[in-house]
């Protein structure tokens, strides 16, 4: 395996290869991932859920994220590694979100950084792209605000699809080098898909998009709610769970229709492709 670049990442994307993503936050499981040849991996402010046990991913400050990203880019120096940026990192000053991605980048080799985006932050993502980092907007379910939206599916009018698709538009023309889709239909991402040239990642997405993630613990079946979307295994070693998770997505096996959330009734046929 040699180290996988954003290029990979269009390759993957123009060629309709999948590629599987899962989270991890640590040396040694990130070892385990390397070794299994899991393509990408996310450092998540999920951390702040399954490694820290908080309610809310908004607790999670980015000195303890970067010495974790830090720990897995030592485990996994070949996987594309993304790193999130925490609640209250890139909101105020834009120069002051752009030292902090510096920041990140910097102190952990991280190949990419994700934010969660909103169309008005285009200006943020343009600063971002123009230091030179690679940036992935995360759209759709976006949990740092669940206090305005709660922690439900997005998108799932013809009208907030349409919505989605033009954020995503906007994300690709400010330099966005990536998306996320988070708990989204899979018509809706599949829009997305479609308005964009740059690689799209689902978590809930539906198949369309060239990557998958899922946070490792609800892989595992170790955390007390496992989403719609994660796909179950049999109990197995992690390495067994993580080789039958990479088999799943390079087969378009996953996800399957039982992963997907659904269109509110009588939407699905109000879409258009020229949104
Ligand atoms: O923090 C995280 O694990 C994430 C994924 C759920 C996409 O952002």
């Amino acid at each position: 395996m040699k180290k996988v670049t954003l290029a990979d990442l269009h390759s993957a994307r123009s060629a309709g290869e999948k590629l599987a993503m899962l989270t991890c936050y640590d040396f040694t499981t990130a070892t385990v991932m390397q070794q299994a040849g899991v393509p990408l991996l996310l450092v998540g402010d999920s951390a702040a859920n399954v490694i820290l046990g908080h309610d809310s991913t908004t607790a999670i400050r980015q000195p303890f994220l970067q010495e974790l990203t830090a720990a897995v880019r030592r485990g996994a120096p070949l996987a594309y590694l993304m790193a999130d940026m925490p609640f209250g990192s890139y909101h105020g000053e834009i120069g002051q979100a752009v030292d902090n991605v510096c920041e990140m980048v910097r102190t952990t080799g991280c190949d990419a950084v994700k934010l969660e985006a909103v169309a008005r932050q285009s200006k943020l993502i343009r600063s971002i792209a123009d230091a030179g980092v690679a940036v992935c907007a995360h759209l759709g379910l976006r949990p740092q605000s669940v206090q305005l939206h709660g922690y439900r599916a997005q998108a799932r009018t013809a009208k907030a699809a349409t919505m989605l698709v033009q954020t995503a538009r906007r994300m690709q023309r400010a330099g966005a080098a990536m998306l996320l889709l988070e708990a989204v239909p899979a018509e809706a991402a599949k829009l997305v898909v479609e308005a964009v040239d740059i690689p799209v990642i689902g978590c809930g997405a539906g198949p369309a998009p060239m990557s998958h993630v899922v946070v490792l613990q609800d892989l595992l079946g170790l955390s007390n709610h496992r989403p719609k979307f994660v796909p179950q295994l049999p109990q197995a070693s992690l390495r067994a769970t993580v080789d039958a998770y990479v088999d799943l997505i390079e087969t378009a096996a996953y996800p399957a229709g039982e992963h997907c959330y659904a269109m509110a009734p009588g939407e699905a046929e109000k879409l258009s492709t020229d949104a």
